[in-house]
């Protein structure tokens, strides 16, 4: 599948995915001048810039999105630091075919600043997902999780850097999954084939 991936920061995932091997044939960023530019002009991969100031309403911005996805024949979406909710119609496009990483355990931490949340929690395990997307906020059906540990003597910094090295590891290898058939979307069930 052709994919494309969402990014507005560091783009470390987006580096993790490029390395790794994934199908990315555009990044397309809600920033500019933001690391994961620079990380898809050395993978040589095309980017886009869509800046939401750029656009006089949420709808104008959705439409002008899913625009340029349609243009470049995307089948696929892999958001990786893209702190933008998605509008519906470029979710109901991508249903199944759009998946989205949360550093945290979803359903606990949803929404921004999760490491920070946790680790204000006082939890001892906290981790990351990546799921499906779908129309409400870090909600979608999940396909897969690392647990990680914040242990006592941590650092905020501590177990932001264990969190991004399980993410790194992770999201690459499930957005292979998606890319291969080996997981999909049935409903609201996740689907593994064990077979392939
Ligand atoms: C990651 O922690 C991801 O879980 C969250 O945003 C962060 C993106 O980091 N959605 P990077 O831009 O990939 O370095």
């Amino acid at each position: 599948m052709k994919w494309a991936a969402l990014v507005g920061g560091y783009g470390s995932n987006l580096e993790a995915m490029l390395e790794y091997g994934n199908a990315v044939h555009l990044v397309i960023s809600h920033k500019a001048n933001v690391r994961a530019l620079e990380v898809a002009e050395k993978y040589h991969v095309p980017q886009v810039v869509l800046l939401p100031k750029a656009y006089e309403s949420r709808q104008a911005f959705d439409a002008a999105l899913l625009a340029v996805l349609q243009k470049e024949n995307i089948e696929a979406l892999a958001l990786a630091g893209y702190l933008r909710w998605l509008g519906p119609e470029v979710i109901a496009h991508y249903r199944g075919r759009a998946v989205n990483l949360h550093p945290a355990l979803l359903p606990s931490f949803p929404g921004l600043n999760a490491i920070e949340q946790a680790f204000a929690h006082g939890v001892f395990w906290t981790g990351v997902t990546v799921h499906f997307v779908d129309d409400g906020h870090d909600t979608g059906p999940i396909i897969a999780q690392a647990a990680v540990p914040r242990y006592r003597e941590d650092t905020l910094d501590d177990l932001r850097e264990r969190i991004q090295h399980h993410e790194h590891r992770l999201y690459p290898r499930i957005v292979e999954a998606v890319d291969k058939g080996i997981v999909h979307l049935e409903g609201e069930h996740v689907i593994w084939e064990e077979s392939k």
